[in-house]
């Protein structure tokens, strides 16, 4: 029988969303992650235009959107050697699969982490082990997950730190599997990918790409996979029998997003002004920021439990996560996303210097 799944932690959160609620100003809700900027236009378009759509989409993909995916492996992770290339349906349906698709038995994920890397684990029935980021001491395991840039953390991965899980992963022979979905929002840091650090041998990595956030696209759900082309074929075996399939729509949507830069730029200045705005208040009222170097949030302590620092933020309107929702190692941390509008995470700071008087 399966483990029991972990409660769904946002409940948790539910009684602070509705002290935030009462805030005269209303609240600033920085705790899901879920992008407010709109979907640029003319990825818009490119679905609206593919909306005539009577036939199946084919779970592989259509030849354009892995020419696309393709170009942008190549071009943005610098990947080398044979490859192979999958759209996924958002990337936590991946996550979550997984280890049941490749039949994993032991699956390793980080000790700070997004939850579903040990969902997934559970739904396989699999022996699921958190670990720490130094791959030499990592136990002998099916599969590992690592996360660059991390959510909750921001932290970005050194080149040492990714040869060291892909020396994990051919010693075992097992998979191993890079979380890259936040890869184009560097800050201080500037991410790079598992892929430029295989020397062009593949075998048993894969790296996760999210069109979600790059491109606010989080309601179309697009996502894909780039690796070890034998690993992803017999992934692709068993999404064909199970009916995983993008929808044409939004593969010809994911064509589009891949095929330009610069809106990619734009959102990347944006989450990285705001957590500009963000960080000197947060300072001011006694956190610590740590991390943070990319990606979407600010993983910041005040050196007590988290749930103290998130009903401090609750009593000015402000919702954001307990890092305990990450791991029990989170649980002096707080995370804020900096999904909210300019004006928003503005009237955030601003409560919070009028606050704390700077
Ligand atoms: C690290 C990480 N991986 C995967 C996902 C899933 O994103 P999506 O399913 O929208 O691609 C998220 C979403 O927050 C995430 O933070």
């Amino acid at each position: 029988m399966r483990q029991k799944l972990p409660d769904f932690p946002w409940d948790a959160l539910a009684p602070y969303g509705a002290i935030a609620r009462t805030h005269p100003e209303g609240a600033i809700d920085l705790s899901v992650g879920t992008p407010v900027d709109p979907t640029p236009e003319f990825i818009q378009s490119a679905f609206r235009d593919a909306s005539n759509s009577p036939g199946y989409p084919v779970t592989i993909g259509t030849p354009e959107l892995r020419d696309a995916i393709t170009a942008w492996a190549k071009k943005t992770l610098g990947a080398t050697g044979d490859f192979g290339v999958l759209p996924l349906i958002g990337s936590k349906e991946f996550v979550a699969w997984l280890p049941t698709l490749i039949e994993a038995h032991s699956v390793l994920y980080p000790d700070v982490a997004y939850p579903t890397y040990l969902v997934g684990a559970l739904l396989a029935e699999a022996e699921a082990t958190a670990v720490n980021l130094d791959a030499s001491q990592w136990p002998a395991a099916d599969m590992a997950w690592v996360n660059t840039p991390s959510n909750p953390t921001g932290r970005v991965h050194s080149e040492a730190e990714f040869r060291s899980a892909i020396a994990w992963s051919r010693k075992n022979k097992s998979v191993l599997v890079s979380d890259e979905c936040y890869l184009e929002f560097g800050d201080s840091v500037q991410p790079t990918s598992i892929l430029q650090y295989t020397d062009g041998d593949n075998s048993n990595i894969l790296g996760v790409y999210s069109l979600s956030k790059r491109s606010s696209m989080a309601g179309y759900r697009g996502a894909y996979l780039v690796g070890d082309p034998v690993l992803i074929a017999k992934i692709l075996e068993v999404r064909k029998h199970a009916g995983m399939m993008v929808p044409l729509p939004v593969q010809k949507a994911m064509v589009a997003a891949l095929s330009e830069q610069k809106h990619v730029a734009e959102q990347r200045a944006r989450y990285n002004a705001r957590r500009a705005t963000l960080a000197p208040a947060l300072i001011a009222a006694g956190f610590t920021i740590d991390n943070s170097e990319a990606g979407l949030y600010i993983w910041a302590t005040r050196n007590e439990n988290c749930w103290d620092s998130v009903s401090w933020l609750a009593d000015l309107g402000i919702i954001a996560t307990p890092g305990v929702f990450y791991g029990e190692l989170g649980s002096r941390h707080i995370r804020i996303a900096m999904t909210a509008t300019d004006v928003q995470i503005h009237d955030a700071a601003g409560r919070i210097h009028a606050k704390v008087g700077a």
